[in-house]
């Protein structure tokens, strides 16, 4: 049995398989070909913070394949009420046969994966965000941009980072990460992705000057200054990340074809401009459509590995 928290304890061949299966069945489904991979199945999914995305794909994808998804809001189980993680994980894992979180602390969803009988899936935690990067890449694949990438990242160091970051090291493709100085990525997460890029051939650079980043990128990406938990500290990194907004003047830098992909919720005029995105509109739409297949194609995957 398998879980998915990181992309770190995948392989690329893995990585790979996961995309190739959820090609199929996109393709599939684009057919009105629906094969019941996970007829009977429940797969739990505890939200610990909001989403739009990873529910409705999750849940979709799950009713897809055969099976039912039951969403779990923190307000409604005890577990937002004090229930140890590890008391939910047993007992959740004896009735579902996958378990889907997001959460804060990435330690939580170790925990719970230590104490499931059943795999857990990350759906993201402050520290990786990584069914987001399989949709990622596997959009990259379709648009013919997976090969030779040069990838840059402009804004907040932080799970969207630090999940480029293991997808780059584990790939062997270039990565070049600019933010503000006081919110680069995690030191111990970036070391580690360097450790698994001498392997792999892949160079993950950082620094604090986006127009470095940009320079010939094939593929650019950026994410909310102020992720989940960090409302608090909202208009305060607005002043600090001036300067890091994609926008045509930065993108100037990039290849002449670069695409721009953003996981979404996007906030115009912050770290993307309106132009920007909506010239880019279509592939990033594409990205968000293919959390759908790709998540598919590793509940498919996992189920394999039970
Ligand atoms: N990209 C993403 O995970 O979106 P949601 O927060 O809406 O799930
Ligand atoms: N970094 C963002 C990603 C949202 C999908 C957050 O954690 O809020």
């Amino acid at each position: 049995m398998r879980h998915f928290l990181t992309l770190k304890d995948y392989t690329k061949e893995e990585i790979l398989e996961i995309i190739k299966i959820g090609l199929e069945i996109k393709k599939n489904l684009k057919n009105g070909v629906y094969k019941k991979e996970l007829k009977m199945q429940t797969l739990g999914m505890i939200f610990e913070k909001s989403s739009t995305r990873t529910r409705v794909s999750f849940e979709t994808g799950m009713f897809q394949l055969g099976g039912h998804a039951l969403f779990l809001s923190n307000r409604d189980i005890h577990l937002g009420r004090g229930e140890p993680v590890k008391d939910t994980a047993r007992v959740i894992s004896s009735m579902c046969d996958m378990v889907m979180i997001r959460t804060f602390e990435h330690s939580m969803i170790e925990e719970f994966a230590s104490y499931s009988s059943v795999p857990v899936i990350n759906g993201l935690t402050d520290s990786f965000h990584p069914v987001q990067l399989l949709a990622d890449y596997m959009t990259l694949v379709e648009h013919n941009k997976a090969e030779n990438i040069v990838a840059a990242y402009v804004g907040d160091g932080n799970n969207m980072t630090h999940s480029w970051m293991m997808l780059a090291a584990k790939l062997g493709f270039e990565l070049r990460i600019a933010t503000p100085k006081g919110y680069e990525v995690d030191a111990k997460i970036l070391a580690d992705a360097q450790e698994l890029a001498k392997e792999s051939g892949s160079v993950i650079i950082t620094t604090h000057d986006p127009k470095v980043a940009l320079k010939d990128a094939t593929v650019v990406t950026t994410d909310t200054w102020t992720s989940m938990g960090q409302e608090d500290e909202k208009e305060q990194r607005i002043k600090i990340f001036q300067g890091f907004m994609v926008d045509d003047a930065l993108m100037s830098h990039a290849s002449k074809d670069a695409e721009f992909l953003h996981c979404l919720p996007a906030y115009r005029d912050l770290e993307v401009s309106e132009e920007i995105f909506e010239k880019h509109s279509k592939i990033i739409f594409d990205e968000a459509e293919n959390r759908l297949h790709a998540q598919k194609g590793l509940m498919v995957w996992l189920n394999k590995q039970k």
